[in-house]
């Protein structure tokens, strides 16, 4: 369905409670300011933008990150990028080849354990699988609008220790004394006011490890009835890729990850990152 023709683009909605397409439109080039204001409409109003047929180099996805915000650095893993503020998000060892592991495959939003979160991350697909790969997004505010009204008044002064270290501690890995101090634990509430929409959205995903002032296993419980009841299917959108997408994404209302669908040590997946970065939640 047509939603809106800007210049000479369209901006189609994907069908689904999130998602639109952009279509005709070339971001190598400088964006002029109704377009800017188009595309940040868009993105307020559908959470996720599909920005099809592009192919950006490194510094030219930078220029286009750039016109909506500053960028975010990554932790200290990831600074060994060919440019300090772009995340290579790849499955290929140090020899190029395909090395059957995939990153970000669990519920997150990206840099929640920032004091000021990203606002939206913004990834561009270069290499992709013949099939499955999927970036799968589930919508964090149908899930608090749906909770019960008792429970959102539970909820709405709790706040999280979103924790890096803890997180990945959870997976199994362990962090170095640097990344730890580079990435110290913060505290968000667990139920956010969007800054521009007014609306709230539950904040958890990977990093968001208990509530503050409780018992750890008990905050540790309701995080994840919380987080099991926030994705399910009805609240998730599954972008499959094709090949040029640039998709831009609301970190502030969305959690996501990858589905590892595909057989990573034969077929490479190599998306380039930026991170437009947030405000403090409130
Ligand atoms: C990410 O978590 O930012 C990357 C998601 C993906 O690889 O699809």
């Amino acid at each position: 369905m047509l939603q809106r023709e800007v210049a000479s683009f369209e901006i189609r909605d994907l069908g689904g409670a999130l998602g639109a397409e952009i279509i005709g439109l070339d971001l190598a080039s400088p964006l002029d300011g109704p377009t800017r204001s188009a595309i940040r409409d868009a993105f307020l109003e559908h959470q996720i933008l599909a920005i099809r047929d592009q192919d950006l180099d490194i510094e030219a996805q930078v220029a286009f990150s750039l016109q909506f915000g500053p960028l975010e650095r990554h932790v200290i893993s990831n600074r060994n990028a060919p440019h300090p503020l772009v995340h290579i998000v790849t499955n290929l060892d140090a020899d190029g080849r395909p090395s059957g592991s995939l990153q970000s495959t669990t519920w997150h939003s990206d840099k929640s354990f920032r004091p000021e979160p990203s606002m939206a991350t913004i990834l561009h697909a270069r290499q992709l699988p013949p099939a499955g790969g999927e970036t799968c997004f589930a919508d964090m505010y149908g899930a608090y609008d749906s909770l019960p009204a008792e429970t959102r008044a539970e909820i709405d002064d709790l706040r999280v220790v979103h924790s890096y270290a803890l997180g990945r501690a959870r997976m199994g890995v362990s962090v170095s004394e640097a990344e730890r101090r580079d990435a110290p634990d913060t505290i968000h509430p667990l139920a956010r006011i969007h800054p521009d929409t007014g609306r709230r959205a539950l904040f958890m995903g990977d990093h968001a490890h208990h509530i503050e002032g409780w018992q750890v296993e008990t905050g540790r419980a309701l995080i994840e009835r919380l987080q099991a009841h926030a994705t399910q299917e009805c609240f998730v959108y599954r972008h499959e890729w094709r090949p040029g997408d640039v998709l831009m994404w609301d970190n502030r209302c969305l959690l996501h990850r990858v589905e590892q669908n595909f057989d990573a040590a034969r077929h490479a997946r190599v998306l380039h990152r930026t991170c437009l970065r947030g405000t403090a939640p409130a």
